[in-house]
């Protein structure tokens, strides 16, 4: 059961009202659920538990330092893709043993600090990069674990924009080169390999694409092993789905039981990086109707979260849910809800029955994952808060930015 649910006649996050929350805290709010979070991470975590197996929480989806920490807490391993995810695992408390790091522009001194903090292991994603991590590991006179990711160039069915395992895309190593590069790091003194990685995108809603995506890595994996190239886990990667509107995605059990299947009596460790599914549901963007102009053709509710806030419906026409918090009684109308940036992609969803009055609180769903982690301060907008609900507690995980920060870092010409 959603941890957002109607009680009475308003929204509460667990046992809280939405009012209470803007009350205290203001809007626009993100606010998310422990239970939610918590249940999520469990059902992914325990739906494997039959296997070798890490979750490595894919941090992009939501970096916020408690929600790092609770997953901490919670057992996880995480998936990051940067030196500043890698200061935010250690700052909340997660162990650097656990992290697998992705990505395929990683500087020197993201590999020096990952090297230093001894992560699990570096995905690398081109030849360049092996030789240059390599370089990297020898000068500190350490030996860098790593993975390839390969590129299994199967179709993931999802937005252009969120797909990665197409050859075409910039990720990964080509599957066809992909033998080659580990012989040449097998070579090569400075480098340990560990496993092998891959990644086909992201809201996936079909079990196809990664099915056909994990077979073909395994027999790439037994290829080496016949080599004597033997690797001790498997990473297949993250990008199973939500449901935002009529999507069907599969449950983790239904995920589980196809990775239980292709991973029978294998020995190396399964490695999975979810980051939509652990958190997704677990939010919601609270927001403030500040204006209502109607008009014809169109009618808008002019809100105070923006495309700042929640970048998703401009960026990939993303559908989420809008529902006011306390519902009107009153005939609904068609509104395109939009925020007050100066854009007109700056709208949070378009053409949604409701009633509305001005003041009324709204609460977007969806808006735990690549919500707050993907916001900016366009329009010298002050990033919004977070709020953790916690049972009946509210705590401000991160509170509002203020104005003088917007430009604390800017200075005026010397002349
Ligand atoms: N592992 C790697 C290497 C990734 O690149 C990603 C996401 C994940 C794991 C986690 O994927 P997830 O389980 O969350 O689907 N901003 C977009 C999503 C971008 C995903 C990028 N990579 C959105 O809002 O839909």
């Amino acid at each position: 059961m959603s941890a957002f649910r109607y009680a009475g006649s308003e929204l509460h996050a667990e046992g809280v009202a939405l009012s209470a929350v803007a009350e205290r805290h203001g809007t626009p709010c993100y606010v998310y659920s422990r239970e939610a979070l918590t249940a999520n991470y469990r059902a992914c975590a325990s739906a494997l538990a039959g296997l070798p197996s890490l979750v490595c929480y894919a941090l992009k989806a939501n970096s916020s330092l408690a929600i790092v920490d609770l997953f901490a807490r919670l057992g996880s391993g995480f998936d990051i893709v940067s030196g500043g995810e890698l200061a935010r695992v250690v700052a909340a408390g997660g162990d650097p043993r656990s992290v697998v790091f992705s990505g395929v522009g990683k500087s020197d001194a993201e590999m020096e600090a990952a090297l230093a903090a001894g992560v699990l292991c570096i995905n690398v994603e081109s030849a360049s990069e092996l030789e240059h991590l390599a370089a990297v590991a020898a000068r500190l006179g350490l030996r860098a674990p790593v993975s390839v990711r390969v590129n299994p160039d199967v179709d993931p069915g999802t937005h252009p924009y969120i797909s990665t395992g197409l050859r075409e895309s910039k990720f990964g190593v080509a599957f066809a080169d992909a033998a080659a590069l580990y012989r040449r790091a097998a070579g090569l003194p400075s480098i340990e390999i560990r496993g092998i990685d891959m990644h086909i995108g992201s809201q996936l809603t079909d079990l196809a694409p990664i099915r056909e995506a994990v077979t073909r890595v395994l027999g790439l994996a037994d290829a080496l092993a016949a080599e004597g190239i033997r690797l001790s886990h498997i990473d297949v990667g993250g990008g199973v789905g939500i449901r935002y509107r009529d999507e069907a995605p599969p449950s983790p059990a239904d995920y589980a039981r196809m990775l239980q299947e292709l991973f029978r009596g294998r020995r190396e460790t399964l490695v999975v990086e979810p980051g939509r599914r652990l958190v997704g549901d677990a939010g919601v963007l609270l927001t403030r109707v500040r204006y209502l102009k109607p008009g014809t053709p169109r009618a808008f509710a002019i809100v105070d979260a923006a495309m700042n806030d929640l970048l998703r419906p401009s960026l990939y026409d993303a559908w989420h849910p809008i529902d006011a918090v306390r519902p009107r009684r009153d005939e609904p109308r068609r509104y395109d809800i939009v925020g007050p940036i100066c854009e007109s992609a700056d709208f949070l969803g378009l053409d949604r029955e409701l009633a509305l009055a001005e003041g009324d609180l709204l609460a977007i769903g969806g808006a735990g994952a690549y919500a707050m982690s993907m916001s900016s301060n366009y329009n010298s907008r002050p990033r919004a808060c977070e709020v953790m609900v916690d049972g009946s507690d509210t705590i401000e995980i991160r509170r509002r930015e203020t104005i003088a920060e917007l430009f604390a870092h800017e200075q005026r010409l010397p002349r």
